[in-house]
């Protein structure tokens, strides 16, 4: 039977490749892409109106205000948008007995295991991103039947601002640049994000799931390997302390997702990161303005 998804958040980084990937891994299913233009859902009434209407079997939630340093300086945006607008589109999402499927991030945990997290490891944020999430987990966790949430960390992709293409810019811009190499993670291709969650939704699955690409380096190194894979290792990187980055929120210095669960139940596993980059370079290379250097 034909099933109606709705994607919120269609317009982003990872939303543009999840509807390219639904669109074509799940042909028989009707699939609708709203984003702010749609739908704000900061408004309750408005948000459920609008859901109820299309009556979605599958409600995919991964808008969300995503500038982790914008949300500690703005903790009320942060919250009305991460953890209050998840809760109307879990309210609606309830009405409609819907699937709900809703992104969450490894910013959830403090870092201090100093292992792979699993996704029973209790959560403890440092920062107001990580807890506006994580409380969007909870009403999500509260106010749906069937839910899965889906952890992941440290996008990149085609669509959208993020650390490859600003790395890119500032190297057409300088000589030498500081990244910060006391904060471990991996790195995550958000094509590789997609295929992952269309498979999760073709499983059925429910509850939390790590998904990741493998592997794991700090910013640093991600930062060198994309200079190497750009024929821009001319630059010089200096690699800094998180303190020395001035950065208004506290990132964990250890994020890494276990992604076995994911493994187990649909057999997937993510490829190394490197790889990933090597692809998303060699697909998508970032033409830089080398004037002035
Ligand atoms: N980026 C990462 O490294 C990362 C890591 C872990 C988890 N995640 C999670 O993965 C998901 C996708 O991330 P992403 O990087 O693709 O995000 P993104 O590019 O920032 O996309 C989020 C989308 O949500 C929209 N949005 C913001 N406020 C809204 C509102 N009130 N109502 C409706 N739409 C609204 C945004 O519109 P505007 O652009 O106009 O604001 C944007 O189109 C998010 O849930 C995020 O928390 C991301």
């Amino acid at each position: 039977m034909k099933r109606v998804i709705l994607v919120i958040g269609a317009k982003g980084m990872l939303g543009r490749d999840l509807m390219g990937d639904l669109l074509s891994s799940l042909p028989n299913d009707e699939v609708f892409g709203w984003d702010i233009e749609e739908i704000d859902i900061q408004k309750e009434e408005d948000t459920v109106f609008k859901i109820e209407k299309l009556r979605p079997d599958i409600l995919i939630h991964i808008a969300a205000y995503t500038d982790v340093d914008g949300c500690e300086l703005d903790k009320e945006k942060a919250f009305a948008v991460n953890a209050e607008g998840t809760k109307h589109v879990a309210l609606a999402a309830s009405r409609c007995r819907a699937k709900m499927v809703y992104l969450s991030t490894d910013y959830v945990f403090d870092g201090n295991k100093r292992e792979p997290y699993l996704e029973s490891d209790p959560p403890h944020p440092l920062n107001v991103y990580g807890r506006s999430k994580l409380e969007g987990e909870q009403y999500v966790q509260t106010g749906v039947k069937d839910s899965l949430i889906i952890r992941t960390q440290w996008l990149y992709g085609r669509y959208g601002k993020n650390f490859v293409a600003s790395i890119l810019q500032q190297a057409g811009e300088k000589r030498v640049l500081s990244i910060v190499n006391d904060q471990i993670g991996s790195p995550t291709y958000t094509a590789d994000l997609a295929k992952a969650i269309s498979a999760l939704i073709q499983f059925d699955a429910r509850g939390i799931f790590h998904v990741a690409n493998s592997d794991l380096c700090t910013w640093y190194t991600f930062g060198q390997a994309i200079l190497k894979l750009s024929g821009m290792d001319r630059v010089r990187v200096i690699p800094i302390s998180s303190k020395e980055s001035g950065r208004p929120a506290v990132r964990p210095s250890y994020s890494v997702l276990n992604c076995q669960r994911l493994k187990k139940e649909t057999g997937l596993v993510l490829r190394p990161w490197s790889e990933a980059l090597k692809d998303y370079l060699a697909a998508y290379p970032l033409r830089i303005s080398r004037e002035g250097r």
